[in-house]
This record gives structure tokens, C-alpha cells and sequence, in this order.
């Protein structure tokens, strides 16, 4: 059963529509993740040094929090994590518990390959089962990893979802947990659109070569002509559905040939394809979400600027 859609089939699905669109996940090719690693290093991009502050300060309470005294703590992360953040919950986890076990789920099996032999140096004493596929697919393995569960799920990488597909995701993890597991879920929040355009905007165009690159591999992987000096990148705050929005507009009247898929798409001037939308939550739109998805918001970490909040959430009963 092939359970996902191929890139082949994101790309004619989004191109074609009357509103053109691509799904986010396709700009972590080996040259996006490239860019990504140097967008959360710019001065601009506050969310990635944010939450990875409030880990460094928090970790061992979050740890505390999510513990039952009797049980082991097995840590579960939804994508494969960049080694520093993760390395707190798992260094307090280890400090703890002792030898703990660490279930990275993500469909990159290189970037899981990374998480793994980056801890195997830094904690040995946590064992890495890592699983390639989609969340929804790890469902029975984080079931059978028996209690306690702590199912990290950092990053804001939430704020990428539409509210009812962020419920579904939740409500597949919550079904592999038991009543008591907990969820650290990281969420960007909402603030000026003056600090937070220049996020996604940066002076020194990384994020723009970021939104740029998946028309290049759309080029490069299904033998497209797009011409990169003839879409701009577009990044805007949407306050009604309180997000950022990343699109490429079409500077030119143009069609685009992609061979691989046999069709010709055509752009009208300032036409936009939209690429990512990144939520910026206030408490009532993440209690909303963990409500509708069987858990419940028992303490939130933030920073002092209030950029940022990590919550601490428990599986309710189903
Ligand atoms: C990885 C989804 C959290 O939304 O801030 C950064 C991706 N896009 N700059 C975000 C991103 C442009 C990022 N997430």
C-alpha cells in the first residue's frame, strides 16, 4: 500500500488548482534542510534559540512533570529533531530514569540516521529506535512501547497545519498513548507582524532562497523549466487566521513546463503559489486544539519577551 502521495502527485494536485499551492514538507530536500539549519541560526529567526532556551531552563521540570515515579520514561519525538533541543528533554530524561529509550518518527531516514549517531556520541545512555514513516504510521509502536510516554512535538513545527488537520495528527498520537502519557508541544506566539514579517523576511534572503528552492527541485526531480529571477519570494501576516503565509509570486505573464508530469502550467503577473502558512497561537487556540484531541494544557513555559511557549499537556481519559 503506498500511503502517501509522491512528489509527482503533490505537484500536479498544487499547481493545478485554481489557487496554486505546495505542501511545506517539500522544501527539506538535502539543500532546504541546508538553508533551514541557517534560518535558526539568523538574528531575525527568534523561535528556534527561544524554545531552545526555555528547554535549557525547563527540562528537568518538564521531565519531573511528565514522569510517574514507578515507570521508565520512554521519549517519543514527531520529526527527527535537531539534536540540541531534544538533547535537554533526553539528558534530564537520562539523569532521571538512567538508560531511557528515544522513538524519533520521521519519513526522512537520512535525518533520522543523524539524530541517531549524533546521540549515540552525546548520551549513549539513550537507546534511538528510530522510525521512518508519517506520524499517523507510529501509532502502534509508540502503543507498544508501554508506559510513560512523553511525545515531543517542538519546534511550532504545528503551526504548518490547518486547526482540523492539527486535530487529526493529535488525535492519532493520543490514540497511542494511555490516559496520564504527556505531550510537550512547542508553539510559536502571535506578536507584531514588525517582528515577525522580518522572520520570515531576513535581510540576507536565506528564507527566500529557502521558499525559492522548491521550484529547483521541482526542476531538478521532475524535469521543470521554472525560472528562479521570475518569481519573488513573498512572505505576509494573514491577522484573520493569525499566520504567517510564505508564497512566490510571478513577476512575469508565464508558463511553466513540467516534463515528468506532461503539463504546462500557466502564471498571470503577481499570480502566488502558496507555499507555507506558519500559525501564531495565543493560549485559547492551543487549549482549543488540545481539547478537541483528548489532552488537556497542564503548565506552559515561556520566555521573558513572550515570543514563544512550550506546553505541557496530559492524555485524558478517551
Ligand atoms: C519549521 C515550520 C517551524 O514555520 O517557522 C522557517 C519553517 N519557514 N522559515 C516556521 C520556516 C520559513 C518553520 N517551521
Amino acid at each position: 500500500m503506498q500511503a502517501h502521495a509522491t512528489l509527482a502527485e503533490e505537484v500536479r494536485r498544487g499547481l493545478s488548482a485554481p489557487a496554486k499551492s505546495l505542501p511545506p514538507h517539500l522544501f527539506y530536500d538535502e539543500e532546504g534542510s541546508r538553508l533551514y539549519e541557517l534560518i535558526t541560526e539568523l538574528d531575525e529567526y527568534y523561535p528556534t534559540r527561544t524554545e531552545r532556551a526555555i528547554l535549557e531552563r525547563h527540562a528537568r521540570e518538564i521531565v519531573a512533570l511528565a514522569s510517574d515515579a514507578d515507570l521508565p520514561l520512554h521519549v517519543v519525538e514527531l520529526g527527527a529533531g535537531s539534536a540540541h533541543k531534544t538533547r535537554l528533554i533526553l539528558a534530564a530524561t537520562v539523569a532521571a530514569h538512567g538508560p531511557s529509550v528515544y522513538l524519533p518518527v520521521d519519513v526522512s531516514a537520512s535525518a533520522l540516521a543523524v539524530a541517531e549517531a549524533r546521540l549515540a556520541s552525546e548520551l549513549p545512555e539513550v537507546r534511538v529506535r528510530p522510525f521512518v514513516g508519517r506520524h499517523e504510521d507510529a501509532v502502534e509502536t509508540i502503543a507498544a512501547l508501554g508506559p510513560r510516554r512523553l511525545v515531543l512535538f517542538i519546534g511550532s513545527s504545528i503551526g504548518n497545519f490547518e486547526d482540523d488537520d492539527a486535530v487529526r495528527l493529535l488525535c492519532a498520537v493520543r490514540r497511542g498513548l494511555a490516559k496520564g502519557d504527556a505531550l510537550l508541544l512547542g508553539t510559536d506566539l502571535k506578536k507584531s507582524p514588525k517582528r515577525l514579517v522580518p522572520a520570515y523576511d531576513d535581510a540576507r534572503g536565506v528564507t527566500a532562497a529557502f521558499n525559492k528552492n522548491v521550484l529547483c527541485r521541482i526542476n531538478r526531480e521532475l524535469d521543470a523549466d521554472f525560472q528562479l529571477e521570475h518569481f519573488s519570494h513573498v512572505a505576509l501576516w494573514n491577522e484573520a487566521a493569525s499566520r504567517i503565509e510564505m508564497h512566490l509570486e510571478s513577476q512575469i505573464a508565464q508558463e511553466v513546463r513540467i516534463g515528468a508530469l506532461e503539463l504546462t502550467v500557466r502564471f498571470s503577473r503577481g499570480e502566488r503559489i502558496h507555499t507555507e502558512s506558519s500559525v501564531k497561537y495565543d493560549l485559547p487556540r492551543v487549549d482549543a486544539l488540545l481539547r478537541r484531541s483528548g489532552f488537556a494544557r497542564e503548565e506552559s513555559f515561556d520566555d521573558d519577551a513572550r515570543l514563544f511557549s512550550v506546553h505541557l499537556a496530559r492524555a485524558q481519559a478517551p
